[in-house]
């Protein structure tokens, strides 16, 4: 269960997806407009289309030729659907060429390819570009082989690349309009005003996708869906999105809402007390805290290979839900009937995959940060309230509902915590303590400097090696931690952070002077891929 489109207050672009890279970013783009919009997968039935009722349909590019067999295509009935309920239709890249093969036109597989910055020249009068863009030059992004050669009836070329080629059509009797070039990326900088012309001036769609609204509408739906004597669970991590799904839905049913904390001893510097203070002083939320650190450190003693340090910890984990789930049925005489869960909108979409995968639809879950699923005989129902927002709407929505500010920035932090941060055993000697010391430090400094919004995320690492030292007159025998700070976009890939060589200075002698058992510090510089971003 998660906000159903159809009660989305604002108007819809959808956008129809063959696969760019792009396609999330029109998305985003358009949402920042103050504009709903979703995305699904081109092929899709027209039904499913029809059915979420959109204002203006965007098909999207994508690494196809409409001459390869089996590219992937609109239904068909959705020309006419569009043109009998007056949708506007805008195709980017391959979605303008698409619309023009589809529409009877001509597209030939282009002599010369053209990728990267370059410049377009306005020509005509047209819907596209306001007037005073006539005559202009503008540089785009441009990202094609094939191009449109002859234009389907009705259509007219406005724009054209420097080498000729064409660079903007439109229909706008028929309201169909197709750009060859991104105006979604950066590299367009006058895509966003092209797109923002094109949405309000020329589609007439109204701004009406507010936090305040998704929120409300949001609200309604739990409270429709949960019954008024059931209750819901809900594991925090003390992470963004499970705290901001916990706190809506306390805003709907109130302390029917069960929350839980697990610490598994592998948590950060006075992470319990920090994280217990928020839920329970700046939020309110319901919430019991379960100390399994001797459970989990006990399963964990003598285990060095990261995969099973993962198996062991999501399987305790979910013997401590269920747990907490059964002293919950006999406390209440009922079941539990659903369980949140803080899933984010990149997680479900489904991207048209590219040509010759053999697969018709791809979903974006990094699966091995799944810590571990819940066990199906729970049969908990769901509820994902976050299922069509992306991350920096969640921030948003969390930011209306008090969340506080620090709590919202905080850098990702693994499920399994520090046990992917101390290599090897995790229960030798002191090493989580001593990690979590490092850790502060570091962080802490982070803060001070004024860079930790900067960094997508930083921590130590400690290394299971002694190296020998001298600290005061002796010689030490002590460990090595590592510092690794990363800036990215999603994690997916990520480049070390360039301190200034005083501030690494500073930091390892906080460290080294602070932190006993450590004589050593090292910064990682290494960029992801080819390493990961945690170490493990
Ligand atoms: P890697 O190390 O794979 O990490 O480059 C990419 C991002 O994912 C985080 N990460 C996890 N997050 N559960 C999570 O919720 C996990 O098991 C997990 N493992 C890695 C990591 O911290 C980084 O931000």
């Amino acid at each position: 269960m998660a906000l159903d489109p159809k009660q989305v207050k604002s108007d819809l672009v959808l956008i129809l997806d063959f696969g760019s890279q792009y396609t999330h970013l029109i998305t985003r783009r358009i949402r920042s407009l103050s504009v709903f919009s979703l995305c699904l997968n081109g092929t899709s039935s027209l039904q499913s289309i029809t059915d979420l009722n959109p204002s203006v349909v965007i098909l999207s590019g994508g690494p196809h030729s409409v001459h390869t067999p089996d590219s992937p295509s609109f239904p068909d009935g959705f020309i006419q659907w569009a043109q009998s309920n007056a949708v506007p239709v805008l195709g980017i890249c391959y979605g303008l060429q698409l619309l023009v093969h589809r529409l009877g036109g001509e597209v030939r597989v282009g002599n010369t390819q053209e990728y990267g910055r370059m410049e377009i020249h306005v020509e005509n009068q047209s819907a596209l570009f306001p007037a005073e863009k006539v005559g202009h030059n503008q540089v785009v992004w441009m990202s094609h082989g094939d191009e449109a050669v002859t234009l389907p009836d009705g259509f007219s070329v406005v724009a054209r690349s420097q080498q000729g080629a064409v660079a903007a059509i439109e229909n706008p009797s028929a309201k169909f309009y197709g750009l060859q070039y991104h105006p979604e990326v950066t590299h367009t900088p006058e895509g966003m005003e092209t797109l923002k012309h094109f949405l309000f001036d020329v589609c007439g769609v109204a701004a009406g996708w507010t936090m305040e609204d998704v929120m409300e509408e949001e609200i309604k739906v739990i409270n429709n869906t949960v019954g008024p004597e059931e209750h819901v669970i809900c594991a925090l991590s003390g992470g963004v999105d499970s705290t901001v799904a916990a706190t809506i839905v306390h805003k709907a049913i109130g302390d029917r809402l069960h929350c839980v904390f697990v610490d598994n001893g592998l948590l950060r510097y006075k992470e319990r007390e920090r994280v217990m203070e928020t839920f329970e002083k700046d939020l309110h939320l319901p919430v019991v805290c379960v100390d399994a650190v001797d459970q989990f450190l006990t399963k964990l003693k003598g285990v060095t290979d990261p995969e099973i340090k993962r198996k062991i910890i999501g399987k305790e984990f979910i013997c401590i839900f269920d747990a907490f789930a059964q002293d919950l049925e006999k406390k209440l005489g009922s079941r539990p009937a659903y369980l949140v869960q803080g899933t984010l909108y990149p997680d479900v979409i489904e991207s048209c995959p590219p040509p010759g995968s053999g697969r018709t639809h791809s979903h974006t879950i990094k699966s091995h940060h799944n810590v571990g699923g819940l066990p199906k005989d729970m049969k908990l129902k769901l509820i994902e309230p976050l299922k069509l927002l992306f991350k920096d709407e969640v921030r948003q929505l969390g930011r209306i509902m008090d969340v506080p500010e620090g709590f919202l920035k905080r850098h990702p932090f693994p499920g399994p915590g520090l046990a992917v941060r101390v290599l090897g055993d995790v229960t030798e000697g002191n090493a989580l303590d001593v990690l979590r010391q490092v850790d502060e430090i570091f962080i802490q400094s982070i803060k001070d400097a004024g860079l930790y919004d900067i960094i997508w995320q930083a921590f130590a690492v400690f290394l299971p090696v002694r190296s020998v030292g001298v600290q005061g007159d002796q010689r030490t025998h002590s460990h090595v931690v590592a510092l690794r700070a990363v800036t990215s976009q999603d994690g997916m890939t990520a480049d070390w952070y360039y301190f200034e060589h005083k501030f690494l200075d500073d930091v390892s002698r906080k460290i080294c002077n602070g932190v006993r058992g450590v004589n050593r510090v090292v910064q990682d510089i290494t960029s992801k891929p080819p390493s990961t971003i945690e170490w493990e």
